[in-house]
């Protein structure tokens, strides 16, 4: 496992992220210098993922207590970047998770800017230590399927990247798999490319080309008939907020795998930090708001063209319009067990109330 991280402080205390825009082009850093810089980077997908946008809003408050106490502004300033990162996406509940912890801490500081920094980077490390946690009470599940098949590869289809780029270092999908790497367990990912921002083929086969992990890419489409001729043995998604009741909220097309998985008997586990946990709510379909993103990267592809520039190419009529609904919910009947840092559970309010105790009501 690398040591590389998708987000870090830099030498003058300001933050660093990647540009996962340009990936796997290009490997471009960016340096936050404000707390609108982190916005935009939430907003514009520089940073994705729902455990690295909580840590991005995090240090943008940090970034916004900084420009308040070198201007010398009022609370009102700080006020406002908590409303405008709150804001910055609507689904991935890590991102109000974060934000209510760092209000918490700046409620209850006397150094605002010591604190701040601290409580931003408590964060990035307590997601590094959920996500390795994951992957060991991932890990028995993928060890199980290996050892029923004798040694051979264990198929694992994946949607989205809900690796570490979507993270800060292990990811939350991908820790099992690299532990099960390390383990000597041979193991083969299918990546969905997920459309339309690709972050199966830009990022997901990215991070497992940099790990050394068996990997192939398919079209979205592909996994149902994958999984009908025996290729799958087991699914693993992330999520961006996972209900009371275990509704999972991920990546638009993630429920088709779901269904593809449920006809054919092949378990669908769900890698989540505690972080994704919306215990506020009970009903996916009905409670979580879905992002709705702007139609043209649907109508649009952006990839390396022959001239070696990234650009954006046209896939349709000029005047079609597009629907470019971010995410779906899995009802919790569909979903085999949830993977935490704490064990894994039944998708069900009685499965994360014996994991997580102190959310019973
Ligand atoms: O729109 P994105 O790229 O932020 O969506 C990300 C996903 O859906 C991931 O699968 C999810 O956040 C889990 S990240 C560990």
């Amino acid at each position: 496992m690398s040591k590389f991280r998708t987000i870090w402080p830099t030498a003058d205390n300001y933050v660093e992220v990647i540009d996962q825009r340009k990936l796997p082009h290009e490997f471009v850093t960016e340096k936050l210098i404000t707390y609108k810089d982190a916005e935009v980077a939430i907003k514009e997908m520089t940073v994705r993922g729902a455990p690295l946008i909580g840590a991005t809003a995090a240090y943008g408050i940090y970034l916004a207590v900084r420009e308040m106490v070198e201007k010398e502004l009022d609370g009102s300033f700080l006020d406002q970047a908590f409303s405008d990162l709150r804001a910055s996406r609507p689904t991935a509940v890590n991102l109000f998770w974060a934000l209510d912890k760092m209000r918490e801490a700046m409620d209850n500081a006397d150094d605002f800017l010591k604190t701040a920094w601290e409580a931003a980077a408590a964060i990035v490390e307590e997601d590094v230590e959920t996500c390795r946690m994951i992957g060991v009470h991932g890990l028995p599940l993928i060890e199980e399927i290996a050892n029923r098949k004798n040694g051979e590869v264990v198929n694992i289809l994946t949607h989205c990247n809900a690796g570490m780029l979507g993270c800060v270092e292990w990811g939350t999908i991908t820790s099992p798999i690299y532990q099960a790497i390390q383990k000597g367990i041979k193991v083969h990912v299918w990546v969905d490319e997920t459309r339309p921002r690709n972050q199966g083929s830009n990022l997901t086969a990215y991070e497992l080309t940099r790990h050394n992990v068996p990997h192939t890419l398919i079209v979205d489409n592909a996994g149902g008939h994958l999984m009908q001729h025996g290729m799958v043995d087991m699914v693993i998604v992330g999520t961006d907020r996972t209900t009371r009741q275990g509704d999972v909220a991920n990546k638009i097309g993630t429920y088709l795998k779901a269904l593809a998985a449920f006809d054919n008997k092949i378990p669908f586990y769900v890698a989540l930090p505690s972080t994704t946990l919306d215990m506020t709510i009970n009903n996916g379909l009905t409670e979580i708001p879905i992002e709705e993103r702007n139609q043209d990267e649907v109508r649009y592809m952006i990839g390396k063209g022959p001239n070696g520039n990234i650009e954006p190419v046209l896939i349709c009529p000029e005047t079609t319009p597009a629907s470019n609904y971010g995410f779906d919910v899995t009802p919790a009947r569909l979903v085999t067990k949830i993977i935490t840092e704490r064990g894994v559970c039944d998708a069900s309010e009685e499965g994360l109330l014996s994991l997580f105790p102190e959310y019973k009501l």
